[in-house]
């Protein structure tokens, strides 16, 4: 019998509602289909964004979206992608397979997205291949309040205010695809592109992301930190009045993807045995080390904790499906996705004093989406499901809880947790459990126990079904989640079982 432990009156940090973010980028099916068919679509759309689509996100109450890369910023050039829609030039999207990008979705349509969804924008602005001038005058674009040449251009474009932007990001994966820079040299060109990347609306300064590190590079992060936060000359106080200061940074942008294999081909997302299964979720576990030491080397040159780890890109990437292009990254999601994405948001819950925002890749149609289109079609995914369910713990106060009897289950070199949770409350007092059992085969007793809470009001959710288990366009309610009322009440707390590979929210109110 395991036993989880929980503090109810041992309230931690807020958690983030922007830890439950997404991205979406210029890639395969992400954008063009997935999310943006054009005013002239016979699929219903509203200014454009598929109906079906937004819908569905607008149920996950998605807090922030990334956009429009992803390896992609770094080459994109926001002036093509703005203006009537005959005038915007089609350019090729070398990186994602070298097809013709036609720039309908660009700025406006973006934060027309946004609008639809009600969420926070965050764009990764170009600083491998764009002049700091370009990203200069983006910004003014977005942002700006009086009217200069280009806020004069974006109001004869339809937007009479200023766009809200929140988060934006000085490069992508600066070590690779953004540059190949070398940390240093990184380092000093994000203060200089981020000293011109300036607030044009000083009541509503967004925050900055650079660029982090790739898995465990630590190397990177130490580099990277020490350029960042290592103080010139003292002058700094006076740049943050005008934020426009180089090394005002507001976030560290980690990257890590998990996989059933290193080396290709990775395994398929529905075809796979136990130890892919088992590779896959120690992969995904091992996101929990690399917070806690990239966070680490971070306070050695931000002792306050400012500057907080932004894991903007997170997911399983597994063998493109047969029959797509190896560039679209397209791949299905089963249970198995289920368990990463329960896992990871646990994790990142218990460690929401140092994430302040994750972003899953990528919402629709690439990678570990949200949701997947076909034509006219529309199903959401096991992940999807997950997401919906911890919704809860978003703003929430973490709370202090712990398991007991947890033990390593998997196969030989893939060990992992059988049992993950995380525990939060909202301010009225609602305390929500998420679990998530890892095991292919075995149902965990478990117990859970209060300081002094004499639970009455419970109510539960349960994802579950067979590690391969997920929807088609023929059978898309094969996973979805139902009423959990198998649970008892006793003078101990709440007894559960809780059956194998199932992700449960509990609720008690
Ligand atoms: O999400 C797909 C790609 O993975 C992104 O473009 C890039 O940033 C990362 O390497």
């Amino acid at each position: 019998m395991k036993k989880l432990i929980i503090n109810e009156n041992k309230k931690l940090n807020q958690i983030s509602e922007d830890i439950y973010g997404h991205f979406a980028e210029h890639l395969g099916r992400c954008i063009y289909e997935g999310i943006f068919v054009g005013k002239d679509s016979d699929i219903p759309n509203v200014n454009g964004m598929r109906t079906d689509v937004v819908e569905a996100l607008q149920e996950l109450e998605i807090p922030v979206l990334r956009w429009p890369g992803g390896c992609f910023a770094e080459d994109y050039h926001w002036k093509e992608g703005v203006g009537p829609l005959e005038q915007r030039k089609p350019v090729i999207n070398s990186l994602w397979g070298g097809v013709l990008e036609s720039n309908h979705f660009g700025t406006h349509e973006f934060f027309e997205l946004c609008e639809q969804l009600d969420c926070k924008s965050y764009v990764n602005l170009n600083m491998g291949s764009a002049s700091v001038r370009e990203m200069q005058e983006w910004v003014e674009y977005m942002t700006g309040e009086v009217d200069s040449e280009l806020v004069l251009q974006r109001k004869a474009n339809g937007r009479e205010e200023p766009f809200e932007l929140d988060y934006v990001g000085i490069g992508n994966e600066m070590w690779g695809c953004g540059g190949h820079m070398n940390p240093e040299h990184y380092a000093s060109e994000f203060r200089r592109y981020n000293n011109f990347a300036r607030t044009y609306n000083w009541n509503a300064p967004f925050r900055r992301i650079a660029s982090g590190p790739n898995r465990g590079d630590y190397d990177w992060t130490e580099r990277v930190m020490k350029g960042l936060m290592t103080n010139h000359d003292g002058r700094d106080e006076i740049d943050d009045y005008y934020h426009m200061t180089g090394s005002n940074v507001t976030g560290l942008a980690l990257h890590y993807y998990c996989f059933p294999k290193m080396e290709h081909p990775r395994g398929y997302a529905t075809d796979f045995d136990g130890g892919e299964y088992y590779r896959t979720l120690e992969s995904a576990a091992h996101i929990e080390e690399l917070v806690i030491k990239h966070s680490e080397i971070m306070r050695k040159y931000d002792p306050e904790g400012e500057v907080k780890l932004m894991v903007d890109e997170w997911g399983a990437w597994y063998q493109t499906e047969d029959g797509t292009s190896p560039f679209f990254l397209y791949q299905q999601n089963a249970m198995r996705c289920a368990q990463v994405a329960a896992m990871t948001l646990n994790i990142f819950n218990k460690h929401s004093d140092k994430i302040d925002m994750a972003n899953i890749a990528q919402t629709v149609n690439v990678l570990q989406a949200m949701i997947l289109t076909e034509g006219d079609k529309m199903i959401t995914t096991p992940t999807y499901h997950v997401f919906n369910m911890m919704k809860p713990h978003k703003n929430a106060s973490l709370i202090e809880s712990r398991l007991e009897g947890v033990e390593k289950i998997g196969v030989e070199g893939a060990q992992v947790a059988d049992l993950f949770e995380s525990t939060s409350r909202t301010r009225k007092g609602v305390i929500t459990t998420t679990l998530n059992n890892t095991s292919m085969t075995n149902a965990h007793e478990l117990v859970v126990e209060f300081a002094e809470l004499k639970p009455e009001n419970v109510t539960a959710t349960i994802l579950v079904g067979a590690p391969d288990a997920h929807n088609t366009f023929e059978n898309p309610e094969n996973v979805v989640p139902a009423d959990f009322t198998d649970f008892e009440i006793t003078d101990q707390g709440i007894k559960l079982t809780v059956p194998a590979c199932a992700v449960i929210t509990l609720q008690v109110k």
